[in-house]
């Protein structure tokens, strides 16, 4: 049997139909999710042209962040920005690669939700040929307006109404929630259709594996070298097991493999940027995949709260992040209240 396509996955759970399983039909949010998955397509072919079709290398210019931007973050930027705004299912939009909110153009129409995303997640691995992704947050709008302002997205996490990420590594793989548990799709080159290769995802409680940048160990505060040291201790430590470490530097290929074979992943707080409580940003990349996580029953802290709880205070907001396994992310998060 062919497997679900996403559209039939959005059809039967969020629909356009009568013939629904249950919730209110909300084509806006199909459209949305549709038109999100469209962008990723286009993405994922240039991904796979790479140098072919001149995508990469420095584009010259800095985000918000103060980061160079590649010519990838740009255009996946565009694209992203272009096919959500032309679904009407939005009245405004937050990009890492953007300062202020996005309007829609004014040709289009507009919709009851607000879109927040990193177009190109792990930009250091686009030049080399590894695994990168497009993150995704959807909130609803208080208020459906052609202005959005920075306020209408300081809601929490747990306002998210569905989250996702598009992961471009040997497959390009749609990973989606919307509040049903954690799907999903693969994309099939040959027909263009996400096909959907996995549903009510669930990630151990325990966990074997962790993901940290070492290199940044002498900046981590105390709780973060405590935890750290007991699993680097193995079994000759109070953890008494071996812990296997892996880094790839993509959030999105982080999340991933947690999905698949399960552990833990952290960005602390460190002192090389005391004012800065972390790396990652709260409403593009932290929320949607706190999100994912809960709904495939781990969990996300910043090392105090859920992640979810935090009410921003700025759309690039960063915040330090510890997700996966639920036993490890609570443990981690006990250290800091010790
Ligand atoms: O968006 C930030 C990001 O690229 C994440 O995807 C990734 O987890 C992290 O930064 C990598 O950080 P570092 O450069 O410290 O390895």
């Amino acid at each position: 049997m062919t497997p679900l396509s996403l559209q039939e996955y959005l059809s039967r759970e969020i629909g356009y139909d009568a013939e629904r399983m249950d919730g209110t039909p909300d084509p806006a949010l199909a459209r949305l999710i549709t038109g999100i998955s469209e962008a990723c397509k286009e993405i994922s072919a240039k991904v796979r042209e790479g140098a072919l079709a001149g995508v990469l290398g420095l584009a010259g210019s800095e985000n918000v962040q103060g980061e160079d931007q590649k010519k990838l973050d740009i255009i996946s930027n565009d694209i992203f920005v272009e096919a959500v705004s032309r679904t009407g299912s939005v009245c405004g939009m937050v990009s890492e690669e953007v300062p202020e909110p996005i309007a829609v153009r004014d040709d289009l129409p507009l919709g009851p939700y607000l879109a927040c995303f990193d177009p190109l997640d792990g930009s250091s691995n686009i030049d080399i040929n590894v695994s990168i992704g497009s993150i995704f947050a959807i909130l609803p709008a208080r208020e459906i307006k052609r202005t959005p302002e920075t306020a209408d997205f300081l809601q929490p996490g747990t306002a998210l109404v569905a989250a996702g990420y598009c992961m471009y590594g040997p497959q390009t793989i749609l990973v989606l929630t919307i509040g049903r548990g954690v799907v999903m799709f693969t994309l099939d080159d040959e027909t263009g259709i996400f096909r959907q290769t996995a549903a009510d995802v669930t990630v151990p409680r325990e966990a074997a594996e962790f993901a940290i940048n070492m290199s940044n160990q002498r900046f981590w505060e105390k709780p973060v070298q405590r935890y750290i040291s007991e699993l680097l201790a193995g079994k000759d430590g109070p953890r008494g097991k071996n812990f296997n470490m892996r880094w790839i530097a993509a959030m999105v290929a982080e999340v991933h493999r947690i999905l698949m074979r399960g552990g833990i992943f952290m960005y602390p707080r460190d002192s090389r940027n005391p004012e800065r409580a972390g790396k990652l940003r709260l409403l593009y990349e932290a929320n949607p995949m706190s999100m994912i996580m809960e709904q495939a029953g781990a969990a996300a802290t910043n090392g105090h709260v859920a992640i979810r709880t935090i009410k921003p205070t700025s759309i690039h907001e960063r915040v330090a992040v510890f997700l996966g396994a639920a036993e490890e992310v609570e443990r981690a998060t006990a250290y800091h209240e010790d």
